[in-house]
């Protein structure tokens, strides 16, 4: 145009820039939250937004982009055509349906296979390189489907799964005792959802184990009660679902951390649901939440936890469930 021409004398053509690129798939409540999370922290300033639903995507494309003065001027695009992802490092699956007040995640299960069938192979088209974070429920299975639909590697693969649980048993935690959350060390592993397995062994603030002050903490016959925190937080999303419909805020900003984690290649151990076979005695090829190190390619190694008969017991429970249904999807 006059004022481009007039205003401006060209050196070079500019770069597309997809060093950092992200794309999120759904933009229901939890899509909307990962994205913003990773726009507001500055984790990536390129973001591709799909979803089915066109007006809504467009709108809630304008909106974002409005903030562009807010937020370090970022790349947001939006499409229903899985073209505009191409280059993604990481791609983020948020699509599906959700929990109506009392159906459990699992109930989710066909439903939202059915949607990866579309989804997984359209971004590995375009994105070849994209490390997978699947948040979709129920989680861990979903991780599997995707996998599967993908055909890549299991360390390009993997489920934001009790990344969120641990926070919020930390939180939790952290209440009880009067600090922050992230000065209490402790993880939940296992299924993202009502079969997940609290680590109290490893449960420390600055080192001092909790279980060394309190032998029977998280035990049945605790006079202090602390297995309620892990009740606590296998209610949590019900209980938000029944206040407020649906969970978003907490599942979002964990999803953009563990996307920090690998745009960066920080190396940060996070749970999230991995390929479990063959480890802690496990012969299910299913994934579950473990501790993990997380970086540019993904899952990099898990962290082997000194996990109490009870505990493994509790995983192979999980691990068991998980790959009875994984036989009954229709892939
Ligand atoms: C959550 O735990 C519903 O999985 C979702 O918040």
């Amino acid at each position: 145009s006059g004022v481009t021409k007039n205003l401006f004398s060209a050196i070079s053509d500019p770069k597309p820039m997809t060093s950092r690129k992200v794309t999120v798939v759904g933009i229901g409540a939890v899509g909307m939250a990962t994205a913003v999370s990773l726009l507001c922290q500055g984790i990536s300033n390129d973001i591709c937004l799909i979803d089915v639903m066109e007006d809504r995507l467009k709108g809630e494309m304008m909106d974002l982009q409005h903030g562009s003065l807010f937020l370090h001027n970022p790349k947001i695009h939006a499409s229903k055509d899985f073209k505009s992802s191409a280059g993604s490092k990481v791609c983020i699956v948020t699509a599906g349906v959700r929990q109506q007040e009392g159906e459990s995640r699992l109930d989710l299960v066909q439903r939202n296979a059915n949607i990866l069938k579309t989804t997984i192979p359209a971004l590995c088209q375009h994105s070849p390189d994209a490390i997978l974070i699947i948040v979709s429920n129920p989680c861990d299975i979903l991780t599997y489907v995707a996998w599967k639909l993908s055909k890549l590697p299991v360390n390009r693969v993997f489920g934001s799964g009790t990344n969120l649980d641990s926070s919020r048993f930390r939180f939790l935690i952290a209440q009880r005792l009067g600090c922050s959350t992230s000065s209490v060390h402790g993880w939940i592993i296992g299924e993202h959802g009502d079969s997940s397995v609290p680590v109290w062994s490893g449960v420390n603030i600055a080192g001092v184990r909790l279980k060394d002050i309190a032998p029977k903490m998280g035990d049945d016959d605790d006079p202090e009660l602390w297995k309620k925190v892990h009740k606590d937080v296998i209610d949590a999303a019900y209980q938000i679902i029944k206040l407020k419909g649906f969970t978003n805020w907490a599942i979002g900003l964990s999803a953009a951390a563990l996307t920090n984690t690998i745009l960066t290649n920080q190396h940060n151990v996070h749970a999230v649901s991995v390929m479990v076979k063959g480890r802690h005695g496990l012969d299910y090829e299913v994934f579950l939440s473990l501790p993990a190190v997380i970086g540019a390619n993904g899952v990099e190694k898990v962290v082997m936890q000194h996990l109490a008969p009870n505990e493994r017991c509790a995983l192979k429970f999980s691990a068991a469930m998980l790959s009875e249904i994984q036989c009954g999807i229709k892939l």
